[in-house]
């Protein structure tokens, strides 16, 4: 390995850096709540333990039962943030969950907007995967997954889903990852009915792991992960009616939503948000000319993040995984010092 080569990583790593920290000088204001303020338990409610000031829960899967949380309001639109930390070890199979859904008020029309970790085993990276469905589009999934730029079992890292009516963000820490806008040809597909905050641990043996190669082993369980400044700002709607609760209403809530200033995407943000896609993005249903010939309407396709994806819309290149490594180790140092970002 010549120095050479050295030097051009060493340059790759500090230009990331320097954009991470760019897309992070905006301080970010949201009240963190108390579990019994905005939250219920959902189901394995032996397996959902809660910190004495209830700000830090616990969700366990174990052979009995895995967990699960949600939000005891559905909101039209809203900010979705927690800190969270994955099982470590082996957690093949093990999927945790993070997403707003209202799948259990209108079954046939259900929206979606996914955080999904999925396990892997012992030695290999947990992966993240986004999506969105909306108005019941489950034929039309729009996954994409990303190796993460840190350990995310080794500390908390803070997870957020932006939606408002004309834009869905979703953020690592401070740097957006995903952006999709509104577009006219999306119609029923952007997802604009009131949803509710779910948080889950779950055993997804029949496909999390390299497709379900690999199953979740509970001789390594229980399998824990934490969730903690858990925040939500938006418009509560009463699940009744699906109307503005009486306590509520959204004018002010929309202005709590802008004022966190993270539906704006500067060009700063941007281009963070262009630098983690070209480097930790290993699929998107955007690249996958087999599945969709036609691309899916919200879609901008780059020539620059393009190159990288063969036409199922996977990476094209194995030494680009290995790359990829070395980004995460680096970025796990980077990240401590933005975790302090967040104003509470
Ligand atoms: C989104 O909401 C804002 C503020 O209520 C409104 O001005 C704008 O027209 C809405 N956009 C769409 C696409 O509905
Ligand atoms: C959602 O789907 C339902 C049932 O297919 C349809 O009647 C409705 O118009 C759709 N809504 C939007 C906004 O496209
Ligand atoms: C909504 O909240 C804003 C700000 O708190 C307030 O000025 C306004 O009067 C409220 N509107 C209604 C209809 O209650």
């Amino acid at each position: 390995m010549g120095s050479f080569y050295m030097d051009c990583k060493m340059k790759i790593l500090i230009s990331i850096m320097l954009l991470w920290f760019a897309s992070s000088a905006l301080a970010i204001n949201t009240k963190t709540l108390a579990f019994r303020e905005a939250y219920s338990k959902l189901f394995g409610h032996h397996n959902i333990h809660r910190s004495a000031n209830d700000h830090h829960v616990r969700l366990l899967l174990d052979r009995s039962s895995g967990s699960g949380f949600i939000s005891s309001d559905m909101y039209q639109y809203g900010l979705f943030s927690a800190s969270i930390k994955l099982p470590s070890d082996f957690t093949a199979g093990v999927v945790v969950a993070f997403y707003t859904s209202n799948g259990d008020v209108f079954e046939k029309t259900h929206d979606e907007l996914d955080f999904e970790f999925l396990g892997n085993i012992k030695g290999k990276e947990w992966r993240v995967q986004t999506n969105i469905y909306g108005n019941g589009s489950t034929s039309r999934g729009r996954e994409e997954r990303y190796f993460m730029p840190f350990d995310p079992t080794k500390e908390f890292h803070r997870y957020s889903i932006l939606w408002t009516n004309e834009t869905i963000i979703f953020y690592i820490d401070q740097t957006p990852i995903r952006e999709v806008r509104r577009t006219e040809a999306m119609g029923g597909d952007y997802p604009s009915k009131p949803m509710s905050l779910y948080a889950t641990i779950w055993d997804a043996s029949n496909w999390a792991t390299s497709g379900g190669k690999y199953k979740v082993n509970y001789k390594y369980g229980p399998f824990t992960s934490e969730f903690r400044d858990l925040s939500l700002v938006g418009c509560r709607v009463d699940p009744i009616q699906m109307l503005p609760t009486s306590s509520n209403n959204c004018t002010a809530a929309n202005s709590d939503l802008m004022a966190t200033g993270l539906s704006v995407m500067t060009p700063k943000k941007r281009k963070a948000m262009h630098t983690f896609r070209e480097n930790f993005m290993s699929y998107s249903a955007c690249y996958d000319t087999l599945r969709y010939p036609e691309k899916l309407p919200e879609c901008e396709i780059l020539e620059a993040e393009k190159r990288w994806f063969k036409e199922n819309g996977h990476l094209k290149f194995r030494h680009h995984r290995r790359q990829r490594r070395s980004h995460a180790r680096f970025h796990t140092a980077v990240d401590r010092s933005l975790g302090q970002q967040w104003v509470m």
